[in-house]
């Protein structure tokens, strides 16, 4: 079957050079007569292998020298656990900008753990579909915390709040990599790999050295301890070789497309097509306010969506939406379903997609429009 336009909001599409290369090692890699998948993450034949995946994340993300790179296990999830264990030690007060499904559940799981929490702002009032300005902030607090692309509402933060002393974090799961950033603002970044970065089973965090403690809130299991594995270069424990493996090479196809500049340069082009295909169309529209919105994921809904809950208009609704992504799968454009919470569509164009995908896209948008009238 020919390769499909995979619009899913994670796992993702990965570029096809990288699946093509990770094939063709699948039997012998570098030369060791073993799949990636076989070797001891000890042995000669790895070292190499994660040695380059850090150093190409230090490289195109300009990682500052006092910053650790670590390839952490649990998902984006387990650094919601992570983040307060370690962080929150000083005052135990912590500060959260609620955004969306996961920062509120970023910050519940530091109010589970005992942190006493302050919602600095939250766009909840508009089913999160703007990002609230904070531009400022002050406090006590032992960190702030910010998802800086929320993947289910399409949102991004297009400042960075000032937080002056107080060590800002960020969830970049979403957004990692799809254009520069200025590492040096944040105290602690993190990014589940399955959307811009590799398949899922790592996630990549990036922490300032002097948040690094070996004094985490009592009780903090040694394997949620950043200490623990910054120490052992991530190797602590067995990390997921193969998903630090196709990472690396993920990076190197990056650096091949211009970086972080190639990247938002190449995303952009991709959202702004779709989002003035959306905001000139009167069958769709994006449900994301402008000045806030995601190059990454873009959900949409189709007049049909009129907010209506009679039973007529929810099952012409449902009707409207099953026959698109039904429609779009047959033409080979699959993953496009909503998120229950927002409904309609979305379409999600991390770096991996191409041009042709959104244009292609398009094409199918615009003739389900003209046919659903
Ligand atoms: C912004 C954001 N944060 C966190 C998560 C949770 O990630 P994980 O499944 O790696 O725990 C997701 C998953 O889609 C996400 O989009």
């Amino acid at each position: 079957m020919a390769r499909v336009f995979n619009f899913s909001a994670g796992p993702s599409a990965l570029p096809e050079e990288v699946l093509k290369e990770c094939a063709a090692e699948m039997l012998d890699c570098n030369g060791t007569g073993q799949s990636v998948m076989e070797m001891s993450h000890r042995s000669k034949a790895f070292e190499p292998i994660i040695q380059d995946a850090e150093a190409m994340v230090r490289k195109l993300m300009n990682v500052p020298a006092n910053y650790k790179i670590l390839f952490l296990q649990g998902g984006a999830s387990t650094q919601f656990a992570m983040i307060p264990l370690n962080l929150g030690i000083k005052t135990g007060k912590a500060a959260y900008i609620k955004t969306g499904v996961w920062a509120k559940k970023a910050e519940a799981e530091a109010k589970k753990l005992g942190l006493e929490v302050t919602t600095l702002a939250s766009s909840e009032d508009k089913n999160f579909t703007y990002i609230p300005r904070v531009e400022k902030v002050t406090g006590d607090y032992d960190y702030v915390h910010i998802t800086f692309n929320n993947t289910i509402m399409g949102t991004h933060y297009e400042y960075i709040p000032d937080t002056g002393n107080i060590p800002l974090v960020a969830d970049i799961s979403s957004c990692i990599l799809s254009e520069p950033l200025d590492v040096s603002k944040f105290g602690l970044l993190y990014a589940g790999a399955q959307k811009n970065l590799a398949p899922a089973g790592v996630t990549l965090v990036i922490i300032r050295e002097d948040l690094i403690t070996d004094t985490p809130r009592p009780g903090t299991p040694t394997m949620l301890t950043y200490k623990t594995h910054a120490d052992e270069g991530s190797m602590f424990n067995t990390p997921p070789c193969y998903t630090i493996y196709v990472l690396g090479k993920v990076m190197h196809w990056i650096e091949k497309n211009g970086g972080a500049e190639g990247m938002k340069k190449r995303n952009y082009e991709k959202a702004n097509l779709l989002y003035d295909y959306l905001d000139k169309s009167d069958f769709y529209h994006a449900t994301a306010e402008k000045g806030s919105r995601s190059i990454m994921n873009v959900p949409f809904l189709t007049k049909y969506s009129t907010g209506a809950k009679d039973d007529a208009s929810v099952a012409k609704e449902k009707e409207i939406n099953d026959a698109f992504v039904k429609g779009a799968t047959a033409a080979g454009l699959v993953n496009l379903k909503g998120h229950r919470l927002v409904g309609g569509m979305r379409a999600s164009i991390y770096n991996a997609m191409t041009l042709d995908g959104v244009k292609a896209l398009i094409k199918y948008m615009d003739k389900f429009a003209a046919e659903n009238k």
